[in-house]
C-alpha cells in the first residue's frame, strides 16, 4: 500500500518519503480500516525531528500520521464493536501510529464509530484534540457549570475544539487569538477574547480556574497569575511532570527527568496554591464516542482549515507547521 514514511530522524525540513509498505497485520482485538482521510497534528512534525524520540522511540523506517476516518474492511476474530462497511475514526494508540497510508490496523478499543453528521475529512480533524480538550478538560480539571476556563491559542486545533466542550460544560471561557480570527472564536462560544498582539492576558483575567495551556513556558508561567487559589493549570506543550513518565510506561528513565524539567513550575504553582498538570493525550474509542454524540447532537462542529490531497502530505505538515492554521488541517486520502 502506499505510505508516507519517515526514513530518519532529522531537522526541521525533512520530508516524508511516498513509497509502498506491506500492508498492516491484523490481530485478534484489531480492525483494518480503509484510509478515506487523515488529520494533520503539530505532533507529526515533532515526531519526524525527532523530539518524541525518548517517549515515542519509534524506529526508522515508519509511517507517520495520528488522525484516521474511514471504513472498516476486515475484523480480527475477537472483534465485537465493528464490522466490514461500518465508518470509523480513530487516534490510533501511540505505538501503532501510521494514518498517512491507505490502510491502518486499529485496537477496537481505539475506535469509534464516525459523526453520521460528518464528511470523513470533518471526521479525520477530530480524534487527537477532540481526546485532548476532553481529557484536559473533563478528566483533569473536571470543569463544571459557573466555572472559568481560559483556553490558550482559541483559533488552532485543539481550541477550536475546546472552546465548544468547554462551552457546553456550561464554563466561562476566555481565549487569545490574532485580530485576524477574533470572529472565528467569538463564533465557537468564546466569551472573552483577547488579541494577543495588543493585549496582555494577564493584565485582563483574574481569578479563573482552569487554564489550559498550548504554548511556550514563559506563557505558562504567566498563565499561574490568572488562576485563583485552588485553581489548575494544565499544559499540553510541556514541561512533563514525574506523573506523566509512570503515564507513559518509563518511570525508572523519565522520572528524575521530569523531575526536573518540572521543577520551576510545580513549585511556583505551590507557591500559590493551584495545581499543575501536564497532559499527553491517548488513544480512548471510549470517550471517541461519547464526543460522536456531541457532534451528531450539533454540540460540537469541527473546523476545517484545508484539506490537502495524500500526494502533498509534506505540503499539509508544513502547513500546519507555519502555526496558522485555523482549526484543522487534513488529508484526503481516498
Ligand atoms: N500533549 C498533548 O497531548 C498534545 C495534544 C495536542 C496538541 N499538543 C500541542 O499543543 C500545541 C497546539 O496544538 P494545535 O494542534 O492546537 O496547534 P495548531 O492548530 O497548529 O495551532 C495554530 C494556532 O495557534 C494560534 N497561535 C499561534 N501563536 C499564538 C499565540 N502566541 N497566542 C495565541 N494563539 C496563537 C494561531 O492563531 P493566530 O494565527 O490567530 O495566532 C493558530 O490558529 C502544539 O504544540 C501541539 O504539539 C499537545
Amino acid at each position: 500500500m502506499r505510505a508516507f514514511i519517515v526514513d530518519r530522524y532529522g531537522k526541521s525540513g525533512n520530508t516524508l518519503r511516498a513509497g509502498d509498505v506491506p500492508e498492516p497485520e491484523v490481530g485478534e482485538h484489531d480492525v483494518l480500516v480503509q484510509i478515506h482521510a487523515a488529520g494533520v497534528n503539530a505532533l507529526d512534525a515533532k515526531i519526524r525531528d525527532g523530539e518524541f524520540k525518548l517517549v515515542l522511540p519509534y524506529r526508522p523506517p515508519f509511517v507517520l500520521g495520528n488522525d484516521v476516518a474511514g471504513v472498516v474492511i476486515r475484523i480480527g476474530a475477537g472483534v465485537r464493536k465493528f464490522k466490514p462497511g461500518d465508518e470509523v475514526y480513530a487516534r490510533p494508540d501511540k505505538d501503532r501510529i501510521g494514518t498517512f497510508a491507505e490502510l491502518i490496523s486499529v485496537n477496537e478499543d481505539d475506535l469509534a464509530l464516525k459523526p453520521k453528521r460528518l464528511t470523513m475529512e470533518e471526521a479525520a480533524a477530530v480524534p487527537l484534540v477532540g481526546l485532548t480538550a476532553w481529557q484536559a478538560l473533563v478528566e483533569i480539571a473536571g470543569l463544571r457549570k459557573g466555572q472559568k476556563v481560559f483556553i490558550h491559542a482559541g483559533a488552532g486545533g485543539v481550541g477550536t475544539f475546546a472552546i465548544q466542550l468547554a462551552k457546553h460544560l456550561g464554563a466561562t471561557v476566555a481565549t487569545t487569538t490574532s485580530a485576524a480570527n477574533v470572529d472565528l472564536v467569538k463564533r465557537l462560544g468564546a466569551d472573552v477574547v483577547i488579541d494577543y498582539r495588543k493585549d496582555d492576558f494577564e493584565t485582563v483575567l483574574h481569578d479563573y480556574d482552569v487554564v489550559l495551556n498550548s504554548l511556550d513556558n514563559e506563557t505558562l508561567k504567566k498563565s499561574l497569575r490568572v488562576l485563583k487559589p485552588g485553581g489548575k493549570l494544565i499544559s499540553i506543550s510541556g514541561p512533563p511532570d514525574p506523573a506523566f513518565a509512570g503515564e507513559i510506561g518509563k518511570p525508572w528513565i523519565l522520572r528524575p527527568i521530569t523531575r526536573v524539567l518540572s521543577h520551576r513550575i510545580r513549585k511556583a504553582a505551590r507557591r500559590r496554591q493551584v495545581s499543575y498538570s501536564f497532559l499527553f493525550m491517548r488513544a480512548s474509542g471510549k470517550q471517541l464516542s461519547e464526543i460522536t454524540s456531541l457532534i451528531d447532537a450539533a454540540i460540537i462542529t469541527p473546523v476545517l482549515d484545508r484539506i490537502f490531497p495524500f500526494e502533498s502530505t509534506n505540503e499539509a505538515m508544513a502547513y500546519v507547521q507555519t502555526g496558522r492554521a485555523r482549526g484543522k488541517v487534513v488529508v484526503k486520502v481516498k
